[in-house]
């Protein structure tokens, strides 16, 4: 028997002023798309920004649905959003918010087990690491490539 250890690393900023601007800005970006999400079931609203390898912003927002499977997380609007409107274009980064009683959360939401399956097929199809950028008003969390959030993964490489 051995046992293997998994690491990955997580960047934490204080501040959003130790971001480059490019990372800002999609922050920025998503800041603006959770205030069009529509929660009013778990009214928690939760915004994403996608940046494309050629320059593009996508915006999404989570959008439920009173029979609840039926709505989608804001990671997946976007990003289906951003693959169907340019299939050809690798995607950079995605920066993520939540508001809970139309206030910023303080520590940053990591997105679901979907979403992040979702996101390694960009990742993976594309062959370019996605960026992951979490906000919180506490910190920010910065990980460099989806697959670190998704150990063990499953890909089209299987089959
Ligand atoms: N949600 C997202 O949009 N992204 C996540 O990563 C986690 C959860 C949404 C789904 C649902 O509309 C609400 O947050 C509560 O789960």
């Amino acid at each position: 028997m051995s046992v293997k250890e998994i690491k990955i690393s997580i960047n934490e900023y204080n501040s959003i002023n130790e971001l480059n601007s490019e990372d800002k800005l999609l922050i920025d970006s998503a800041k603006e798309a959770v205030n069009k999400a529509y929660s009013p079931y778990s009214k928690f609203n939760v915004g994403a920004a996608v940046l494309l390898k050629n320059g593009e912003i996508i915006q999404g927002n989570n959008q439920e649905n009173a029979a609840y499977p039926s709505g989608l997380c804001a990671e997946r609007v976007a990003l289906f959003y951003a693959n169907s409107k340019f299939p050809d274009v690798a995607v950079k980064s995605i920066a993520i918010i939540a508001k809970k009683n139309n206030k910023f959360i303080d520590n940053p939401v990591p997105p679901c087990g979907a979403c992040r399956q979702v996101m390694l097929e960009t990742e993976s199809r594309f062959k370019s690491p996605i960026k992951v950028i979490l906000f919180g008003k506490q910190k920010i969390q910065v990980i460099n490539k989806i697959s670190d959030l998704l150990p063990l993964n499953f890909t089209a490489d299987f089959f």
